[in-house]
């Protein structure tokens, strides 16, 4: 039997002891975000290094970073005229309000149907548990022929705010030729996909200030600029009627589409009736003179991801509040920076908000865009494995979240992205009820069995 074959044999009889060790490490609520939650972030941690030093990994090590740790391991055995791969994961998750819209706990992991339900199973643990799967087929059955190096970080989900940092000083131990990022997930259970694109983020805090404390209403109302008020119309002002941005200078970096890039777009099978049937909204919004694909793959936006200030108990409460706060970021494009965008936002408010209230505006967290090549051995190999898991050759496709080590990884030791990923676009990813499609899932482990013998 073929070397490959004895790995895919060894998934397929293990697959259901895989998504038991796929369920314990999906209990640990690894909030990132969270202080509450630092120690569980550290557990999901340990829990990855325990599992790579299952897998015979060496130099396993759970590395401190200015905030959640970097756990590392490699296995270098294949020698130097071998390719070292990186794979790239994050053991973090997103918060999970609102609770109540669950329909199971989402640290318990539970099957229903073909799916997993619980927060982190397709964004990324799933992935993550994917790789460690089909390294553990190779190293259980035939051995590895090329070297490899893991590096699963704590912060994605925050920015990958140390990850910068730890990479510049660690470029010899995270030399690599290519890393492996199974993060970005595919168009279709049927459409496996490779990313050519994603896009950065700049992420503010807004707070506008008035009086020194919540006032009555009637005692001050007409008298004083309501700080919600002021918010929402500083907000609102950051578009124009058209959906276009407003901060001064937004658009002068975003690089133009050409026709060829343009009609890569338009062939994408993404169809604005799955958009809608997807999110329920009753049409779609945004530039009307980009397609949808466009609009979330190589354009930029400006969103409000939560508004606070006031009163939002139960029943009524005649009151001027004292401040408002908006949680509000930009998703980025080539050649747009976050630190630009934070200058943009600043210059912006100094120019429109009005005298009678004050206003603080900080930067939490970043990411850059980046554009990864689409012609090299990585390409090609993972390519090839999709495309024999399948039956077809993968979809090229530039996608409209946030990876904040591609850029980092391409910067400070030169290593080229492959982006692809078995999560699908209606997981609910950051939403309640977040779910992993175990068929496509499985397809995953299967093809990344087959991306690491592509090389010989
Ligand atoms: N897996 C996503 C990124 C992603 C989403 C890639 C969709 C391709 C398609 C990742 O875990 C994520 O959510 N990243 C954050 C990063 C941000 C906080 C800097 C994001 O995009 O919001
Ligand atoms: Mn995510």
């Amino acid at each position: 039997m073929a070397d490959v074959q004895k790995a895919l044999e060894y998934v397929r009889a293990n697959r259901e002891r895989f998504v038991a060790e796929m369920k314990e490490f999906l209990a640990i609520p690894s909030i990132s975000t969270l202080d509450e939650n630092k120690a569980d972030v550290q557990r999901a941690a340990e829990w990855v290094a325990a599992q790579l030093r299952s897998l015979g990994m060496n130099q396993v090590q759970i590395m401190p970073t200015g905030g959640h740790p970097v756990v590392y391991g490699e296995w270098l055995g294949a020698g130097k005229s071998s390719p070292t791969i990186m794979i790239y994961g994050h053991y973090d998750v997103q918060p999970v309000d609102p609770l109540e819209l669950w329909t199971s706990d989402p640290f318990k992991a539970v099957e229903r149907d073909d799916y997993l339900y619980a927060r982190g199973s397709s964004d990324m643990k799933g992935q993550v548990v994917a790789s460690l799967k089909a390294v553990e087929a190779i190293v259980r059955t035939t051995g590895l022929t090329v070297n490899i190096k893991w590096l699963i970080e704590g912060e994605e989900e925050i920015g990958s705010e140390h990850l910068g940092e730890f990479i510049k000083n660690h470029t010899d131990l995270l030399a690599c030729d290519f890393c492996l990022n199974p993060d970005a997930g595919m168009i279709s259970p049927d459409k496996p996909t490779i990313t050519t694109g994603l896009r950065g983020l700049m992420y503010a805090e807004l707070r506008v200030f008035g009086p020194e404390k919540d006032l009555h209403s009637g005692l001050f109302g007409g008298t004083i600029h309501n700080p919600a008020q002021a918010l929402i119309e500083l907000v609102a002002g950051m578009h124009d009627k058209n959906g276009r941005i407003t901060l001064p200078g937004f658009y002068d970096k975003v690089r133009k589409l050409s026709k060829k890039e343009r009609q890569d777009f338009k062939r994408l099978p993404v169809s604005n009736k799955d958009l809608i049937a997807m999110t329920g909204v009753p049409a779609l919004w945004g530039e009307p003179q980009f397609i949808p694909a466009e609009r979330v793959g190589a354009r930029p936006t400006l969103e409000i991801n939560g508004l606070l200030s006031g009163f939002t108990g139960q029943g009524s409460k005649t009151v001027l509040p004292a401040w408002a706060m908006a949680k509000i970021s930009c998703r980025l494009v080539p050649d747009q920076t976050p630190e630009a965008t934070m200058k943009q936002m600043k210059a912006y408010l100094k120019k429109n908000a009005p005298k009678t209230i004050r206003w603080e505006l900080k930067n939490l967290h970043n990411a850059g865009a980046a554009l990864t090549e689409r012609d090299n051995a990585g390409v090609q190999a993972l390519s090839k494995a999709l495309e024999s898991v399948w039956g077809k050759p993968p979809y090229f496709k530039r996608e409209g979240g946030s990876i904040g080590a591609v850029i980092l990884l391409k910067k400070y030791v030169g290593a080229e992205s492959l982006l692809t990923g078995f999560g699908l676009p209606d997981d609910n990813v950051h939403s309640p009820n977040e779910k992993l499609h175990l068929p496509t899932w499985a397809k995953g482990i299967e093809a990344f069995t087959r991306f690491f013998y592509n090389f010989n």
